[in-house]
Formats: C-alpha cells, structure tokens, sequence
C-alpha cells in the first residue's frame, strides 16, 4: 500500500494523547486511577452544562445547526465581533487543521515554536509545508525571532499564548514588538493565538489575541471548551479571525462538525460564571500547594500561568511516567516535546494533587 498512500502521510507520527483511565486500570489492575495528563477540569463539567445536554439528548435524532446559531450569537456578543468573524471546530484540533488545509501549499513555510503545542507541526507536516521551528528563550515562545524568521515564503506563524507544555506565556510588549517588526518589514502573515488556557491567565501584561484582530492585524486566535469549561469530551473549540479568512476555512469545515450535545452545553457553561470562578480558584489555590511541595522535595518546575506544571525530573521523564502509572498516576511524559528529562502534570483535585505528591516523592 505504500504507493497508495500520499508521501506526507508516509512519514507522520500519529498524536499521542495523555492515556485513558480505563486502560491503566485494566493493565495494572488498580481499582483507583487518576488522570492529571490532560489539562481537563478536575470539577468536572458545569452542573448547569450537564443540565442542558441532558435536555438535547432527547433530539439526537436530529442532525445539528451547522451554523451553531446560539452560541455564535452569544460569542460575538461576549467578544463584540460580527457573527461571520467565528467558525466553530470539533474541538480547536479541528480548526488547526482546517487552516492548514486552507491555506498551506507545500512551498509554503510556516513559523512554530520549539516546545510549543505540537498539532501546529502537524497541520504543516500534512500539508507538506516547510516547517520552522525557532528556539525557545527561557521556555518561552521567543517572539523577537519568530519575527525575524518571517519570510516572504511564511504563510502563518502559530503563537501558543499560555504555551502548552510550558506553561509559559508572552507579553503584551513582546507581541507589540513582534507586530512592529513585521510591519517594519512589510509582511503580514497570519498570526494565529492559540489562547486554549487564556481564562487562567490573569496576569496585566497578558495580552489577548482579540485586541490585535481589532487593530486589524491579521491576526486569528482560539479558544476551546476542553480546559476550564470541562467539556472536553464533547469536542468543541472555536477560532476568530477577519470575516474573509473565516469565510475560507468556511469553505472546508465538515457541515455537522459540532454536535448538538456539544452546543447546547457550551452555551450552558458559558453562562455559569460561578462554575469557572470555582474553577479557577481551585487551580490557583493548588498550583501554590504543588509549588510549595516540589521545592520541598527538591524538583525544579516552571512556573505556571495555566492549569498544569512542567516538572525537571532530572532523569529520563518516561521512567517517572512509568513508575507513576503503576501506582495509579497519569501524567504527561514530555519526550515528544524534545523535553526528555521533564513530566507535565495537570493541576488535579485537593486530593489528587496530595496523592500525586506523595507517590512522586517516592518514585523519584
Ligand atoms: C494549546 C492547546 N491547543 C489546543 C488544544 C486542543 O484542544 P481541543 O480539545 O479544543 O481540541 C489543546 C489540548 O490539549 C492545547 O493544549
């Protein structure tokens, strides 16, 4: 079959996401398991979410609005944009990807970071694209080059602002400093802000993809219900952008891409205000906690502006993972990210956090 496949595809590595709970329990026979290899919310999903859908299943014999009416009208009004400024995804995963099918030939370049999300790479491995990776400066996104990168070949630049693995954000000086190089050099490709984590970044000088777009800078970004509004099993994102690039992607999207499931419950957790109050002081709350213990047993972390830490193990991060898995602990080994010695740890429960904290202590 090899000649029957196209030539990209021969070489892709498949995503490898954070193992599922079912499967660690069956392999090691635990009757507990917990996952904090996802970045999910560890409350759950909004009670007033699980309300909603629990109301539509009653109509899953009826395709979805493709236009996903409700919600759009509810996400224009919270950001002030034109309703066709939005395009809805099975998850930001999807949007990703429709971008890269939209707009990338394979003599085009485009701008990643090392240690960033990596569907980025995979969008432009897909397409065949040339892919540049430009080096991080303290673990961060290191704008400055990213800029200087930029070619008259660079179609887009994928900016993830908080970074996942990192956890790490930029600046709203540093952004402004990438835009004003770009302008001084006359190019314009699409910076696109993938802002997964931005409701935990409460920092002032975070800034918000939302504010460039309004200065009409080509500038798309997005969001997903899969962090703090716990719907991440429901599979629902959504990116904005100007009206003509949004019309493009339009072009491609599946026409049933969100369900209806996923759409009644993202409207209901958008409006539960005190579910991601809640949320966020749990995270902020236990971050302090998490940071408090792994000083006490010597492990050096980054510090954290979303709901998870990366963890210097000091050894092979796969081995940590490994151990952890038998004592009932998923967390995240971070080889795939070029970041061997390291785990990412998603910001779990009181409990789950005591737990994960009390078994690493040993296993290290
Ligand atoms: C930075 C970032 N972007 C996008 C996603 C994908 O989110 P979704 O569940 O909306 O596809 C993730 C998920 O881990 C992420 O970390």
């Amino acid at each position: 079959m090899k000649n029957f496949v196209r030539k990209n595809i021969l070489n892709f590595q498949p995503y490898i996401p954070g193992k599922p709970i079912d499967d660690v329990r069956r392999e090691f026979n635990l009757k507990r398991v917990i996952k904090i290899a996802s970045n999910e919310n560890p409350l759950g999903p909004s009670p007033k979410a699980v309300h909603a859908i629990k109301r539509m299943i009653n109509k899953i014999h009826i395709y979805p609005d493709g236009y996903c009416f409700e919600l759009r009208k509810k996400i224009a009004e919270v950001y002030n944009v034109a309703e066709n400024q939005i395009i809805f995804g099975n998850g930001t995963d999807e949007i990703i990807e429709l971008i890269g099918k939209t707009f990338l030939n394979p003599e085009d370049e485009i701008i990643i970071s090392e240690h960033a999300f990596i569907r980025y790479k995979m969008a432009g491995d897909l397409m065949g694209c040339k892919v540049i990776e430009v080096p991080m400066k303290n673990l961060k996104h290191d704008l400055d080059a990213m800029a200087t990168a930029v070619t008259t070949k660079t179609k887009i630049v994928f900016i993830c602002n908080p970074n996942n693995p990192t956890g790490t954000y930029n600046t709203k000086k540093e952004f402004e400093n990438y835009f004003s190089k770009l302008l001084a050099a006359r190019r314009s490709p699409l910076t696109f802000i993938d802002e997964a984590y931005s409701e935990y970044a409460d920092e002032k000088d975070y800034p918000l993809g939302l504010d460039y777009l309004k200065k009409g800078l080509n500038v798309m970004f997005s969001r997903t219900f899969s962090k703090i509004y716990g719907l991440a099993g429901l599979r629902i994102g959504y990116g904005i952008a100007s009206a003509e690039i949004i019309s493009y992607l339009e072009r491609i999207r599946p026409p049933f891409n969100v369900s209806s499931v996923a759409q009644a419950g993202a409207v209901a957790a958008l409006d539960d205000r005190q579910h991601i109050k809640k949320s966020k002081e749990l995270v902020s709350h236990e971050k302090k906690y998490l940071y408090e213990e792994l000083e006490k047993i010597g492990l050096e972390y980054i510090p954290s502006v979303a709901n998870f830490i990366l963890i210097n193990v000091k050894q092979n991060g796969q081995i940590i993972f490994e151990k952890l898995l038998r004592k009932g602990i998923i967390v995240r080994a971070m080889g795939e990210y070029g970041l061997k010695n390291y785990i990412r740890v998603t910001v779990g429960t009181p409990s789950e956090n005591r737990k994960f904290i009390k078994e690493v202590t040993k296993v290290i």
